[in-house]
């Protein structure tokens, strides 16, 4: 399987949904990739993988580091790589070092970057430079300490308005897709009318052009996750359950048995 280009995926809109789940790790990457059109390594990866609050102390070392191991692992998907807070607000020439310091060491084919029309020429720059970028409206998490939740954005007809231009701002400086995140639903179906670019929702609409979920969430590895997460597994339980009965094969000397020893004939030994 070939992989799949950055120009095929903005043709997709309106076609047969788009598919994009976050990964952070090879092992992740090689399992989730055949099912995907792209992988995100998102910088959930601060909650997901380093147990921070927020993504706001995410750094490029962390995503650089993690975007080399999903694009190892992967063969078929787009991956995307979140750019982190603070690395790309600066301006043009801050957001294009950052997103190329990304390309050239991870081997990734794209970098998202959180924001509305204050981040068009942003956008547009890097754009004109080669580096595709992946859009993300509505709800920003980089942006928790100015907006104080993580509540469903576009509730009053100032913020609908506001965020559907931001969309068109960015959809209409070259990105080639974009993230809509926690919009109420009339909202994220109408930025999918609006752009040129396929959306891509969590907390969206079934109206957008592909949905996204982060991995774990999506595996049930965490207690707590927002309205918009369906769990396609209940993992968390059953890795309790993995860990509880290797404690007790560990301490009953039932594990490791004499099929899991080097040097021992295989043939029934006693009390093997
Ligand atoms: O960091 C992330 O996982 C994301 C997705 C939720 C879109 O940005
Ligand atoms: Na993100």
């Amino acid at each position: 399987m070939k992989r799949l280009t950055v120009p095929g995926i903005a043709r997709a809109k309106g076609g047969t949904p788009l598919v994009m789940l976050t990964a952070y790790t090879a092992r992740m990457a090689q399992l989730l990739d055949a099912h995907c059109d792209l992988l995100l390594v998102g910088d959930s990866l601060g909650q997901v993988i380093y147990g921070l609050d927020t993504t706001v102390r995410v750094t490029l070392d962390m995503m650089c580091a993690h975007g080399a191991a999903v694009v190892r692992g992967s063969y078929h998907s787009v991956v995307a790589v979140d750019l982190p807070f603070g690395t790309y607000e600066a301006g043009p020439a801050a957001a294009f070092a950052s997103a190329a310091r990304v390309l050239r060491e991870t081997g990734c084919a794209a970098v998202k970057m959180e924001g509305g029309a204050v981040l068009a020429d942003t956008v547009r720059f890097l754009v004109e430079r080669g580096i595709p970028v992946m859009g993300h409206v509505g709800l920003t998490p980089q942006a928790i300490n100015a907006l104080g939740g993580y509540g469903a954005r576009g509730k009053s007809d100032a913020e609908f308005a506001k965020i559907l231009s931001d969309a068109k701002a960015i959809a209409d400086a070259g990105a080639f897709a974009m993230v809509v995140e926690g919009v109420v639903e009339p909202l994220a179906r109408a930025i999918t009318e609006a752009v040129k670019c396929p959306t891509i929702g969590i907390g969206g609409s079934p109206a957008c052009d592909g949905q996204v979920l982060v991995v774990d969430d999506m595996l049930g590895m965490f207690e707590r996750t927002p309205r918009f997460v369906r769990r396609f597994d209940d993992l968390a339980p059953r890795i309790d359950a993995a860990a509880a009965a290797y404690a007790g094969a560990v301490r009953d000397r039932s594990f490791p048995a004499a099929a899991e020893l080097y040097g021992v004939p295989q043939h029934p030994v006693a009390g093997g």
